[in-house]
């Protein structure tokens, strides 16, 4: 028994059949009558064929006629097998390769499997059912690969589709979350939007990387969560607070900031001081959504003159976010209804801003507010209540 019949019976054995009627074959082959014998061999079995003298011809060909897969000799004259293999597989990489080689030339066989033809036969061809197992078991390997990367590729794309609805959920939730503390003082919601549209137009005409400036007006809309644990008397109170009112009114920045710490890094280090958790403010680069949102929950109404609640903090000492934050903030609220105010006009609304720069607010984002106020009015405009 020769190596050729045994591996024959093995491959025999193993092998699963699969109908590949119309598979197209390109036989490469110099010597005129093995190429025939080859094709008229392959055609009795069902695939269609073509032949060229040289792996020139083959390459010219392919680009024409794509083969399914490809049988090439390894000595030929123009281009040989072993150079059709190198650019084969760059070109057409899915495309199996099934070396016919001289019995004496097995070193060239096992060089061309090194550099991608997918199996080989000898020289000459004594058993034909050889030559079939062997390019149905090269035919079946290019399916699994094919349909496992088309496998993968769906697995990526849904994979990609899930995480684009997840994080439309996140955004969704924290959308909600601003207008559910928003709506007790303010029924349409619509200032949450605000803020956050008005925040990014600023932090972005400021320089801020524009993925930073996306999630900080994702952010911006919770700066009033802490809202929620204010009682309505006071809340809601229509004439002025007392000071003791007031200063529970004031602890919505603290409240807030503890309802989103739960959700954060800070959690690690419970008993964190608040002016710590401010510190976090200063590389928003290494913050998450929700650890920016504690920030700006906490220092939304600090000043820049060191006057505002709860940390009494002045100037740069305020994260640039909280103090864009602040100036969208008091804009906005001053232009909006609320159940213990009348709307200000857009031209009072202004002239606070202006009055307010270098004390309530920080100058520069004042002077980028103003160099910007067409967009701020076209956004009040777009989401008016
Ligand atoms: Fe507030
Ligand atoms: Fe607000």
């Amino acid at each position: 028994m020769t190596l050729s019949d045994v591996r024959n019976q093995t491959d025999l054995s193993e092998r699963v059949s699969i109908d590949r009627t119309g598979n197209r074959i390109l036989i490469i082959e110099d010597q005129p009558e093995i190429r025939r014998l080859l094709a008229h061999y392959l055609m009795t079995q069902g695939y269609e064929t073509k032949t060229a003298e040289n792996g020139l011809d083959a390459l010219f060909l392919l680009e024409q006629w794509r083969a399914d897969l490809v049988t090439v000799d390894l000595n030929m004259p123009i281009m040989d097998g072993h150079d059709f293999i190198e650019k084969s597989v760059i070109r057409w990489p899915d495309m199996p390769i099934v070396v016919v080689s001289g019995i004496g030339a097995v070193d060239q066989a096992v060089d061309a499997l090194r550099i991608g033809a997918r199996d080989f036969i000898t020289k000459p061809i004594e058993n034909f059912s050889l030559v079939n197992n062997t390019i149905e078991k090269a035919l079946e390997a290019a399916e699994l690969i094919r349909q496992n990367r088309d496998y993968q590729q769906n697995l990526e794309k849904k994979v990609e589709k899930r995480t684009i609805e997840l994080e439309e959920i996140k955004r969704q939730l924290l959308y909600s979350l601003g207008k559910s503390a928003e709506y007790r003082d303010n029924e349409t919601g619509r200032h949450v939007i605000r803020v956050g549209k008005i925040c990014l137009l600023l932090a972005e005409a400021m320089g801020m990387d524009s993925t930073l400036a996306k999630t900080f007006a994702e952010a911006a809309p919770l700066h009033d969560i802490g809202k929620i644990g204010i009682s309505d008397i006071i809340l809601l109170k229509p004439g002025k607070l007392t000071a003791e009112e007031w200063t529970i009114m004031k602890k919505h920045c603290e409240i807030g900031c503890d309802i989103l710490r739960d959700y954060s890094s800070a959690k690690e280090h419970d008993g964190v001081e608040f002016e710590e958790i401010i510190r976090m403010g200063d590389d928003i680069g290494a913050l998450s959504l929700l650890e920016m949102a504690m920030v700006i929950a906490l220092c939304h109404h600090e000043r820049w003159d060191g006057e505002g609640y709860p940390c009494n903090l002045s100037g740069t000492q305020i994260p640039l976010i909280g103090r864009i934050v602040t100036v969208v903030d008091v804009y906005d609220a001053l232009g909006s209804e609320r159940p213990y105010k009348k709307a200000l006009s857009e031209e009072i609304c202004q002239k606070i801003l202006r009055e307010g720069k270098g004390s309530h607010f920080d100058p520069q984002v004042i002077d980028v507010f103003f160099a910007n106020i067409n967009e701020v009015l076209a956004i009040k405009k777009e989401w008016m209540d």
